[in-house]
């Protein structure tokens, strides 16, 4: 089965494709000291509801105060953004790009906020994740990161039925201490509480099982249903426990405070010089 129909499906009623609340995330949204007129980026992006809930708080009636860039590897996703965007944000300067995001490289020091959140895989781990971010954003900007971290050790039967592996995640501390070994400063960590957990991994459930119903004849249906119940054992049974969820705000230190981050302006690093951070 296509990965991301797959994904489509089990997210259809996801507003936000994490274990995040609507409620939690504007909290956070509220808490970023972000100037006028922001640029940002958020790199898999999925559905775009960060991003939009960015470009309305911050870029005026419509959106037209707000410039962005957001980026996801998945169809289904892109056209979710595109048309939310186009909605509720159509004077934004908002653009959606279908690709890997580990094929963007942004200049340095071009964005006031960079976000990624529940895709660090794309960057190969957390600590890779916050070194993009970090180097995307100018002195005194701020980063993002949607990240698990391990509640406990994960236990063996876990991690064969998951095919997750141990140093796969690091517990909430490591997580922090990963954007302070980028020279990071942490400024908020909002955990997920088991609610959300419980919303985000049971609305997976529901919609596995309305698509089934309202498709019988889709060849990809026996797949779609049998890899639904195999990650509900998974999560019933240890997932519930052991893995957490949270988004980490970290600011970029401002140029007074001895940061060593490279800027646009720098004339090493700018005249349109991408960087390739891989
Ligand atoms: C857990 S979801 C998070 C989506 C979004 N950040 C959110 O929190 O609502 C992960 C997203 O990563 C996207 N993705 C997976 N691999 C990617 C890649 N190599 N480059 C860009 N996006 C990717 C998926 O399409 C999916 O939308």
């Amino acid at each position: 089965m296509d990965r991301w129909k797959f994904y489509d499906i089990t997210h259809r009623d996801h507003l936000i494709c994490n274990p995040t609340s609507v409620a939690k995330l504007d909290e956070l949204i509220g808490l970023l000291d972000l100037g006028p007129e922001p640029r940002a980026l958020d790199i898999a992006s999925g559905k775009g509801e960060f991003i939009v809930r960015v470009a309305e708080r911050f870029g005026g009636p419509s959106g037209a105060g707000f410039r962005g860039v957001a980026a996801d590897i998945s169809p289904y996703c892109t056209a979710d953004l595109r048309a939310r965007a186009a909605s509720r944000v159509p004077s934004a300067a908002l653009e959606v790009l279908e690709m890997d995001g580990a094929e963007y490289h942004p200049a340095a020091g071009s964005f006031d906020l960079a976000s990624c959140m529940g895709g660090s895989w794309v960057f190969g781990g957390h600590r890779e994740t916050l070194h993009f971010l970090a180097r995307a954003v100018k002195p005194g900007g701020a980063v993002v990161a949607g990240q698990p971290f391990w509640r406990k050790e994960p236990g063996a039967e876990f991690l064969a039925w998951s095919g997750l592996k141990s140093d796969q995640f690091g517990s909430h501390l490591e997580n922090v201490e990963a954007g302070e070994a980028e020279e990071l400063v942490p400024l908020l960590a909002l955990v997920s509480s088991g609610d959300e957990w419980d919303r985000y991994e049971t609305l997976q459930w529901r919609a596995a099982a309305r698509y089934a119903d309202a498709h019988p004849d889709d060849p990809d249906v026996a797949e779609l249903i049998s890899r639904v119940e195999h990650s509900r054992r998974e999560y019933l049974n240890w997932g519930r426990d052991t893995l957490g969820w949270a988004l980490y705000v970290f600011g970029a230190r401002s140029r007074k405070s001895g940061d060593r981050t490279a800027t646009a302006a720098d004339p090493d690093t700018s005249a349109g010089a991408d960087l390739a951070l891989t």
